[in-house]
């Protein structure tokens, strides 16, 4: 009601179910309501599907506004390490650089790692099935995965120390709560001046990985980046490559483990890869938090305004959840984005049913993830190796025992526990 005042945000939701509360908000009459998040800030909460892309393609809502020091935050502490610009984006766009991510990061660039990725998955199953059960795939499968594969397209040759240590830096920056903004602030200023004494070795190794392509390039005023910049970049790719990669794998993992029969299905058929890999990214929700963006000027919104200067957080979770934009939303429907859908599916309307909305996964407009075909090669590479390499394996708790870390940003199984 209106005297208890904003809900919370965050809405302690660390699994894979999303909180009920993004639906009651989804079917409420008002396009936006108020949130109050982890420093006190009242900020708007964007639920819809349409809504969420709306906003996203809205020149008026800046990334680079809701980095500045005085925006309102969802994030207990600005994620700026001191002395550095903390917006790695707008480095590569200023400079000039910005083309070295669409390089290395295209589709066809990525193809170039597949069967790489390939081998060292069946690699690491392999290893696990000869150990015998039981097994967690967080540590024998989502990390180390997503880790080697961030440090030959990514990062460059870092050692398993330098891993755990840049992990355990990321573990702090990467929570709502339960940390002092002094300690956040050394994690961030110990990732940054690791990276300033780092980067520049990692770029003169040989490979083509995005760090070593960033050292190469030349700015806009004809110099290279430095070791600032570099740093930059390298942060970027830890966070936004490779952190979100070994969570989301994780929480695919879960997924798929959880759906036995969509498993069977694709070992049948495996043409379904590609739309059983869409399916996961809409239907696993990635983050208990909004993309956030701020106003630069006052934007109307079906009978409110979003005043220059105010923060909206939109739910990429919540507008791939909405049931007006797909049918039985909480349903994994491992052919929900298959151009034929084949026989036998007894929700499918046919073929004549329109061709679904692309999902939020990746987010939508200027900020839309540039490595969204490195994140689907390792998300397939994976499906695809638990469907054909490791048939046997299954969870070893029901679904709902399993631990997720509760207040963190990317939602992160503790373990995933299998057994066979
Ligand atoms: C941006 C999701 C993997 C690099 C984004 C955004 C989303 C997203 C939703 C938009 C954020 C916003 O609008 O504010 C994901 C998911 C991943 C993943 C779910 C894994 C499954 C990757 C990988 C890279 C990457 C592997 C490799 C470099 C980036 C970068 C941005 C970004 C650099 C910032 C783009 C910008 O600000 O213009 N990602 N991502 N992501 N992602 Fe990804």
């Amino acid at each position: 009601t209106a005297a208890e005042g904003p809900p919370a945000f965050p809405f302690d939701d660390w699994g894979q179910q999303i909180s009920p509360a993004y639906a009651r908000l989804r079917e409420a009459p008002a396009p936006a309501c108020r949130v109050v998040t982890v420093t006190g800030d009242h900020v708007w909460l964007v639920t819809r599907y349409d809504l969420a892309r709306r906003l996203l393609a809205d020149p008026r809502l800046s990334l680079t506004a809701a980095l500045e020091a005085d925006a309102p935050r969802q994030e207990p502490l600005r994620p700026r390490a001191t002395g550095a610009r903390g917006d790695g984006m707008a480095t590569l766009q200023e400079r000039g650089v910005r083309g070295i991510l669409a390089d290395a990061l295209s589709p066809r660039a990525i193809r170039a790692h597949h069967a790489w990725t390939r081998l060292r998955a069946r690699a690491l199953f392999d290893e696990l099935l000869e150990q015998g059960p039981p097994a967690d795939l967080q540590q024998g499968l989502a990390r180390p995965l997503t880790f080697a594969v961030a440090r030959r397209v990514l990062l460059g040759e870092l050692t398993e120390e330098e891993a755990q240590l840049l992990n355990t830096w990321c573990d702090t920056v990467l929570v709502w709560r339960d940390r002092t903004g002094e300690e956040i602030q050394a994690a961030l200023d110990a990732m940054y001046g690791f990276f300033l004494r780092r980067a520049p070795e990692l770029a003169t190794a040989p490979g083509s990985d995005v760090v070593k392509r960033a050292a190469a390039a030349r700015t806009r005023d004809g110099g290279r980046l430095g070791a600032d910049g570099l740093a930059e970049v390298a942060n970027l790719m830890l966070i936004a490559g490779y952190r979100t990669a070994a969570s989301f794998v994780a929480n695919a993992l879960v997924m798929m483990l959880s759906h036995p029969t969509a498993l069977a299905a694709l070992r049948d058929r495996p043409a379904l890869l590609p739309s059983m890999v869409e399916e996961v990214l809409r239907h696993t929700p990635m983050s208990t938090g909004g993309v956030k963006r701020v106003a630069t000027d006052d934007v109307p919104l079906d009978g409110l305004t979003i005043k220059a200067g105010e923060c909206v957080l939109v739910s990429l979770e919540s507008g791939n959840h909405d049931p007006h934009a797909y049918p039985q939303p909480d349903r994994f429907a491992p052919d929900r984005f298959a151009a034929d859908r084949g026989p036998g599916d007894g929700t499918s309307s046919g073929a004549g049913r329109p061709r679904p909305r692309p999902h939020l996964g990746f987010g939508h407009g200027k900020h839309h993830c540039p490595g969204n075909a490195l994140a689907r090669m390792q998300i397939a590479v994976v499906l695809e190796a638990l469907a054909d390499h490791a048939p046997a394996l299954r969870l070893a708790v029901p679904t709902g025992e399993l631990r997720w870390r509760p207040d963190v940003a990317f939602r992160i199984p503790e373990t995933i526990p299998v057994t066979w």
